[in-house]
């Protein structure tokens, strides 16, 4: 395992599109165990590949619930409700803003060894997925935030 270099708010591969992930290697499992480590480094709860300067579409998350969730290829299917609160992400260190989001979503996916499920989340759990989806379409929180970016040590609601 290894802890790897996240990428920042200006480089360009955040802006890009990730692509879809056909099948498990190792060298993509080893992707997802230092995916974890460089996250829990941050203080984050979720980090997309592309943030580690990968273009697949693979997230991981750990809210601080007991859970590490890996979603590969992830699909939003459901969501509900509205949420407005702090967020934060490792790619733009140091700032937080307030968003808007759903309350609710659920998100299809994969797991490590590619077998299909679905996730349920709210509150936290369903901002992280959402946001870390949108790094999969190359789309960051600051675009999304209301008022003013404010500098901020959000901890680990940072994504
Ligand atoms: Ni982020």
């Amino acid at each position: 395992m290894a802890i790897r270099q996240i990428r920042k708010i200006g480089d360009e591969i955040l802006t890009k599109e990730s692509k879809p992930v056909k099948e498990m290697t190792e060298r993509t499992l080893e992707l997802i165990e230092d995916m974890f480590e460089t996250m829990y480094e941050g203080n984050g709860c979720g980090l997309a590949a592309v943030q580690v300067g990968v273009r697949k579409r693979i997230i991981v998350i750990d809210v601080d619930d007991g859970n590490q969730y890996v979603l590969i290829n992830p699909e939003v299917v459901w969501t509900d409700g509205s949420q407005t609160g702090p967020e934060g992400c490792l790619s733009v260190p140091g700032k937080s803003g307030q968003v808007t989001r759903p309350e609710r979503v659920r998100v299809k996916a994969l797991n490590e060894k590619m077998e299909e499920y679905e996730i349920g989340g709210e509150g936290l759990l369903a901002r992280c997925l959402l946001h870390e989806c949108d790094h999969l379409d190359g789309r960051l929180y600051v675009d999304l935030v209301e008022g003013e970016l404010t500098d901020a040590d959000l901890g680990e609601d940072e994504a």
